[in-house]
């Protein structure tokens, strides 16, 4: 991969013109002007490191995993397992095993409720909150038509916080399962998960944290929180779409029974019963997304190399300074004034519909996401339809930001 650009007087600390120049979408013309890419949390843009190292697999190392004696599926297979170990250390799980490839966070969350969860039944309860994205609920709520578990959920604050006393009221010997988000994709709070695992782990309750948007910002340590279960998508932390990791603590995983069946995931198969292989194999059913995962290893590089004490210094500006910014816009409204947040702005702007106010956006090369962000219970909490979201990386400038400003300003003039 290539090493992370250096500012000439210091040899730490990352320049940010330099560090733009290795993500190629950022110059993108969007309408004649060149982006200022707000959708962040939506999907992040992909370093040269990430396309270079998937392009390498795919011109010369392409070939299957664990099944060839052959060298080209030696060297797939090296790398793929090389990644896992990346991954690994990238989360500071204890072991290689605990690190389950799978299609995304999505996929996690079904996987822990398929199997997991299979055995949960009427009078067991799993706790859920009202902040918790789609793919942070419906797995659940299938689980819970299967088997009758109930679901139980955390209300939020007006300001976006996670109301921990009631937490504490619901969490009972009746929970099995805690899942909750780590940081809100909506509204960017970040939730106080170490002192939830506590509790919960108080009552020997398990926690599963869906950390899709907690990996792009910050260094999380599974072992130091001692969660259960965590679980991250590749393309929101820089790399590729469709792969990301569940993390399970191996005496969780030891016990879970296959989910899917196929190539891979067994030791022998037999008309009269199958054996299955060890774990985290025994959770990877047929031929995965081989370069998705050298490529997600290639994003958890790039961003260790870049160093997350930059990386949240960049990101803690941005969110400062737009805040400033956007707060001061007449009939401005931000939805989400946690005071622990990743480096998100939901907001309204008057009466106009965000759909309106993003295509007003869209026409001046910025993107943001607009809608519900796949949290419809959250939008029905605030009685409000949707929210315009911004989401920042640390690629992002504060000149971005000056022209969201500037293009809400002109927004509210032609929606008002
Ligand atoms: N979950 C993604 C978002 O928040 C798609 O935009």
């Amino acid at each position: 991969m290539s090493t992370i650009a250096t500012s000439p007087d210091t040899l730490s600390t990352p320049d940010l013109e330099s560090v733009r120049a290795e993500f190629p979408a950022l110059l993108t013309e969007v309408h004649g002007k060149p982006v200022a890419y707000f959708d962040n949390a939506a999907t992040a843009q992909k370093p040269q490191a990430v396309l270079d190292r998937m392009e390498r697999y795919y011109r010369s190392e392409n070939a299957n995993v664990h099944r060839g004696v052959h060298t080209m599926s030696q060297l797939a297979t090296d790398a793929y397992e090389g990644a896992r170990e990346t991954m690994a250390s990238f989360l500071g799980a204890a072991e290689t095993r605990e690190i389950v490839f799978t299609r995304g966070t999505t996929e996690a969350v079904n996987l822990v409720a398929a199997s997991f969860g299979k055995d949960f039944g009427p009078g067991d309860e799993i706790i859920l909150s009202e902040m918790e994205h789609h793919s942070n609920i419906v797995p659940w709520q299938l689980l819970s038509q299967r088997t009758g578990v109930r679901l139980r959920i955390v209300p939020v604050t007006d300001d976006g916080e996670l109301d921990i006393e009631e937490f504490r009221i619901l969490l009972s010997d009746r929970t099995r399962l805690v899942a909750l988000v780590h940081v809100s994709n909506s509204l960017g709070t970040i939730n106080p998960v170490r002192q939830i695992i506590a509790d919960a782990h108080g009552m020997s309750v398990p926690v599963l944290l869906d950390g899709a948007q907690a990996t792009p910002h910050a260094s999380v340590n599974v072992q130091d929180l001692d969660v259960d279960f965590y679980c991250l998508s590749s393309h929101k932390m820089f790399g590729p779409t469709g792969v990301g990791v569940l993390y399970g603590k191996a005496e969780h995983l030891e016990g879970m029974s296959p989910w899917q069946g196929g190539g891979d995931m067994i030791e022998r198969v037999d008309f009269a019963g199958t054996t299955f292989n060890e774990i985290p194999h025994k959770f990877e059913a047929g031929t995965p997304h081989i370069a998705g995962v050298i490529g997600m290893a290639a994003a958890a590089d790039y961003l260790e190399n870049l160093g997350w004490d930059w990386i949240g210094q960049q990101e803690q500006d941005l969110l400062d300074y737009g805040t400033k910014l956007l707060s001061a816009i007449p009939g401005l409204r931000i939805v989400g004034t946690a005071p622990k947040k990743a480096a998100v702005i939901s907001f309204l702007m008057g009466n106009a519909h965000p759909y309106d106010v993003g295509t007003v956006l869209d026409r001046m090369g910025i993107a943001v996401r607009t809608g519900h962000h796949c949290t419809q219970p959250l939008m029905k909490r605030y009685g409000i339809p949707g929210t315009v979201r911004a989401s920042f990386a640390f690629y992002n400038t504060r000149e971005e930001i000056d022209r969201l400003a500037e293009g809400l300003e002109r927004a509210a003039g032609m929606l008002s």
